[in-house]
């Protein structure tokens, strides 16, 4: 099947190297006007004028983009999108004055949402995931990456991970599934430094082969923090996962610095997220090493905390930033990766270019994909978003909205916004 994207005000290609861009790189992100788009089965096939693609592709189907903004589909590669029940009371406790690690030390926080997972069958997460994921689609992502993480025992996690298996076959987005085993200590393994241990040893030495077995995850990552994961631990599980064969990311420095960044980079790891209290050296660390930093400025809004992550000066270091919803129950209950970008320009002071190419191709980099999507370029994957807005300088500026109108993924149609979401 051949399409041909035509009358679009814009066309944001993305266009350039098919790695993580940093620096004056990402200040373009490639804005053209009087140009179609070719997509040829689930390839991009050329980027062109109409008059030079219509001649071209005479037999293609034509696809009116009706004077909007077509992108490459936005790529979200940080969210715990498996999850049962949402979790507003504690947004209410954290505005009457409890901290987000307090809630958690009380059983509350990723506890709560174990406690609540385990008791819901695989059929049921499937269910509460269906629509979910069609919001994130409906904003324009056209790929995302889920993590496991609120099972935490063997059984719970490899649910999890079965129910991300399951939606990537069946539903249109490209879905990249993350162990995250070590989301947490589960409160049973919090009573002594043993049983603490035995935890870290139960997952790299009985977990992880079980994953691996069964090709559920292509990353491993662990909430290294202080009062969760310490470094130590992070090393050892995730250079046990790479001798399994998964590639690695970490959520690091989210709330306080303990040398995350400077692990991920120290491991090479393919992200290092959240990095809202990443240290000086941690930010010289990320540029160096080619990880891509994975801000996740939603979480600190949400949270209601001051910090936010050093979006310039890690660009200015040299580092390749991506951005992300994070979305999940406890911290960033949003799909909606336009407003993260709103959140980037107003808040990080990213340009809007940047922050585009933080959504895509950095996005892809953060995936191990960027020579695959996040750009129209001929020979990437046909994933497309079209957005209801004459320049792309609206997407961060409409705070909030639903802009997109509709997405492809590997040339077939994903959301429609004259569709139903749920
Ligand atoms: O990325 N920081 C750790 N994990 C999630 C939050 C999970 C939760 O509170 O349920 C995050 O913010
Ligand atoms: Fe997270």
């Amino acid at each position: 099947m051949t399409l041909l994207f035509v009358n679009a005000k814009q066309v944001v290609t993305c266009a350039g190297a098919p790695r993580g861009r940093v620096g004056a790189e990402m200040r373009d992100c490639g804005v053209l006007t009087g140009t179609a788009v070719a997509v040829e089965g689930d390839r991009i096939a050329a980027v062109g004028s109409r008059a030079q693609l219509d001649a071209r592709y005479e037999s293609a189907t034509v696809i009116d983009c009706g004077g909007g903004v077509l992108t490459p589909g936005l790529v979200d590669s940080h969210t715990h999108a498996i999850f049962g029940k949402p979790r507003y009371e504690e947004q209410e406790r954290r505005a009457a004055g409890a901290d987000y690690m307090e809630i958690a030390r009380q059983g509350g926080g990723i506890h709560s949402s174990v406690r609540d997972l385990r008791a819901r069958d695989g059929d049921e997460l499937l269910a509460l995931a269906r629509p979910r994921l069609a919001r994130l689609a409906s904003y324009g992502t056209t790929t995302v990456e889920v993590k496991s993480g609120y099972g935490l025992s063997i059984d719970d996690e490899l649910k999890i991970l079965r129910v991300i298996k399951e939606l990537a076959a069946e539903l249109p987005m490209r879905i990249v599934p993350t162990w995250l085993g070590a989301h947490e200590i589960p409160k049973e393994a919090r009573a002594t430094p043993a049983t603490r241990a035995s935890y870290v040893k139960m997952l790299r030495e009985n977990m992880l082969p079980l994953v691996v077995a069964e090709r559920l995850a292509v990353f491993a990552d662990v909430f290294c923090e202080p009062g969760v994961f310490t470094i130590d631990e992070t090393r050892d599980l995730l250079l046990a996962a790479r001798r399994s064969g998964l590639q690695l990311k970490l959520h690091a420095d989210e709330l306080a610095p303990s040398g995350g960044a400077e692990l991920a980079a120290e491991l090479r790891a393919t992200s290092a997220d959240h990095l809202a209290a990443i240290s000086p050296g941690g930010i010289q660390a990320l540029a160096k090493s080619g990880t891509v930093a994975t801000l996740l400025p939603g979480t600190m809004l949400f949270l209601g905390k001051g910090t936010r992550p050093p979006a310039r000066a890690l660009i200015d270091a040299g580092a390749a930033v991506a951005l992300a919803t994070d979305f999940n129950p406890g911290t960033s209950p949003t799909p909606n990766l336009p407003f993260i970008l709103t959140l980037a320009v107003s808040e990080l002071h990213m340009s809007v270019a940047e922050s585009v190419l933080a959504a895509t191709v950095n996005g892809a980099a953060a995936l191990g994909l960027a020579g695959e999507t996040g750009q129209l370029t001929p020979g990437f994957s046909a994933d497309l978003a079209l957005f209801d807005v004459e320049d792309i300088r609206e997407l961060p500026y409409w705070y909030a909205d639903r802009r997109c109108k509709r997405t492809w993924v590997r040339g077939k149609a994903c959301h429609s916004s004259d569709l139903p979401i749920t």
